[in-house]
């Protein structure tokens, strides 16, 4: 599938791998609509770029109602939309005994209510354009990660809701899929919250160690293109979602055991 002058929706793309899923969306031709909750950041990422094929807007996918106004926007100025990548996220980490459960909350909203609205108000134009509803989710929506009870919660949540809605539309000619990308260079860990609900501002682990977004961008391109139903990025991440259906007591202690040699692990305090 050539993705030439096609109208792909990107929520989440100032930073990351949302960015740079619309960078290269941008070099195969296609027109792209892009959101976040920082407008400033938005453009600023996009200041380079042709205008004609760039549609940038204000949005919380938390908001149902601006999830609406995305998407009739993007209807407003192109007609059509043949894609929806559901990439806007958010992650946390701090011991469920701990945690606000306003974060749990929080994250519910933009990761897995995000995706429901958005799905929600271009299921129209996607059943017309027989086209694609992408879910960037994780790892962490097929085995449970510590410290991350929330956002593996909205995962799970999400790749449940995703997988649901791919069956309901068997015989449409739209398609639904999702992608887990392993641990990735980007700004979630600076900006996943704390127990408290403000943001961590520092990253646990070596960000030049892992994958680039850019080369995540590029295999959710790839996928997206061959109509892939579910993409697992990294060996590591294979590994897991495999052995965890085999061998699930083992998993358990070997994520624990690679959580708690996180810097300042919130795990240590059961080691005491
Ligand atoms: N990086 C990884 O290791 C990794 C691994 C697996 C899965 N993922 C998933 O990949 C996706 C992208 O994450 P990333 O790693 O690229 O993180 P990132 O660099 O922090 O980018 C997140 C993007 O989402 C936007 N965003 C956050 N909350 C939003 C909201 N309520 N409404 C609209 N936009 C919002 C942010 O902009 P504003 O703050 O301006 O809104 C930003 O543009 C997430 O769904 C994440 O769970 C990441």
């Amino acid at each position: 599938m050539s993705f030439n002058d096609k109208v792909i929706v990107i929520t989440g793309a100032s930073s990351g791998i949302g960015k740079a899923l619309a960078i290269g969306f941008l070099a195969t031709g296609a027109r792209v609509a892009l959101c976040a909750r920082n407008l400033d950041k938005l453009q600023e990422a996009f200041v380079a770029f042709d205008n004609n094929k760039l549609l940038l807007m204000t949005a919380d996918v938390s908001k149902e109602a601006d999830c609406k106004n995305f998407v009739n926007t993007v209807l407003a100025k192109w007609g059509n939309i043949d894609a929806v990548v559901n990439n806007a996220g958010m992650s946390m980490r701090a011991l469920f005994e701990e945690v606000d459960l306003e974060v749990i909350r929080n994250l519910m909203d933009i990761n897995f209510w995000g995706t429901v609205y958005m799905c929600k108000y271009a299921l129209p134009a996607i059943l017309k354009s027989k086209g694609i509803i992408v879910g960037v989710s994780s790892i962490a929506g097929y085995r449970g990660l510590p410290a991350r009870t929330g956002y593996s919660a909205s995962k799970f949540a999400m790749q449940g809701f995703l997988e649901s809605l791919r069956t309901e539309l068997l015989h449409t000619g739209a398609h639904v899929m999702w992608v887990s990308p392993g641990f990735t260079a980007s700004n979630i860990r600076n900006t996943a919250l704390s127990a408290t609900g403000t943001a961590q501002q520092e990253t646990p682990l070596a960000e030049d160690k892992l994958m680039s977004a850019e080369e995540c961008a590029e295999r959710i391109i790839k996928a997206m293109r061959l109509r892939k139903r579910t993409v697992v990025m990294t060996v590591q991440g294979k590994l897991a979602v495999w052995l965890n259906k085999l061998i699930p007591l083992f998993v358990d202690n070997q994520v624990y055991n690679l959580f708690l040699k996180e810097p300042n692990s919130p795990l240590r305090k059961y080691e005491k």
